[in-house]
């Protein structure tokens, strides 16, 4: 008889966080904070991308200290959980060291393959929904869901090719979930993304997701001037109708996130949102995130 070997510990959806926005890991943003400072703006988390700090992940405490010490979470891909291959000892070191000096709650990782333990593919492969996968993902995310110290939730991705199993992106994700207990990111920004390669039909997906199990929402926020051009008229309804979308979820029951991520430099587009953006933002997903938490 071989020895039965414990699961590790299923974790538990955390209380509210806050609003907060996605910090790429250059000067601008340093920037932008302080500008969202002076008018009157503020975030009750940060997310970062965790590549942006490979080289240095000491520099994550810096940026925390002049953020105010505020939580983090991080968006990774380095974990690569629908990988056969498992990450180099290094890459794991690596993420706990980042987690530890980030004050991080919670890592968002995407549901993809990048590629194999010692090489990033520089791409992201979107799930095919194929059984086999899914089963992969979720005996990876069973067996090391505690390896960096925090919790990993999944984020749903934008569909670039076509369908293979009999899952689409978001019952995949569902299935992933359901099997490994684990959170869900919800992405508006990649359904905008997929509908420049494969669109997808939002409603069967939105519809896929267990929404009770929905940690983080990204939303896009882009800059209204750029939005507000005639050639932008696409990434425009694409932000509308990702603030509507939010709004409607939040009147469902079950739908409880702890914290909402404003990507202020919207997919498709160039400029940066300004400080009065960002602050009127924020406070709108904190209205969002308060109306569920009152319920
Ligand atoms: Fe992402």
């Amino acid at each position: 008889m071989s020895a039965h070997v414990a699961d590790p510990p299923v974790p538990v959806k955390p209380d509210v966080i806050g609003v907060g926005f996605l910090y790429h890991g250059v000067p601008e943003f340093a920037r932008l904070y302080e500008r969202l400072v002076e008018v009157g703006g503020h975030i009750d988390l940060v997310e970062f991308l965790a590549a942006h700090h490979h080289a240095d992940p000491g520099h994550l405490a810096d940026i925390i200290d002049s953020l105010g010490g505020v939580p983090s979470t991080l968006h990774c891909f380095e974990y690569m959980i629908g990988s056969v291959d498992r990450p180099a000892a290094a890459t794991v070191e690596r993420l706990r060291r980042m987690v530890e000096l980030s004050n991080c709650r919670y890592i968002g990782e995407h549901v993809g393959v990048m590629g194999t333990r010692d090489r990033y593919s520089g791409t992201f492969l979107q799930p095919f929904g194929t059984d086999e996968q899914t089963e992969v993902f979720i005996e990876n995310l069973k067996r090391d869901r505690d390896v960096a110290g925090v919790p990993f939730i999944i984020e749903n991705q934008a569909q670039i090719y076509d369908q293979v199993g009999p899952r689409s992106v978001c019952e995949q994700v569902r299935d992933i979930a359901e099997g490994a207990d684990v959170g869900i990111l919800l992405s508006m920004s990649n359904f905008t993304v997929a509908e420049r390669f494969h669109p997808m039909d939002r409603e069967r997906e939105l519809e896929a997701i267990p929404l009770e199990r929905v940690w983080q929402l990204h939303i896009p926020l882009g800059s209204g001037a750029e939005l507000a051009e005639p050639d932008n008229g696409r990434q425009r309804r694409e932000q509308e109708w990702a603030h509507a979308t939010a709004e409607q979820l939040f009147k469902e029951e079950s739908f409880r996130p702890v914290s909402i991520v404003l990507e202020v430099q919207n997919a498709g587009t160039i400029a940066l949102a300004t400080p009065e953006e960002i602050r009127d933002g924020l406070d709108w997903a904190r209205d969002l995130l308060g109306s569920g938490a009152d319920r």
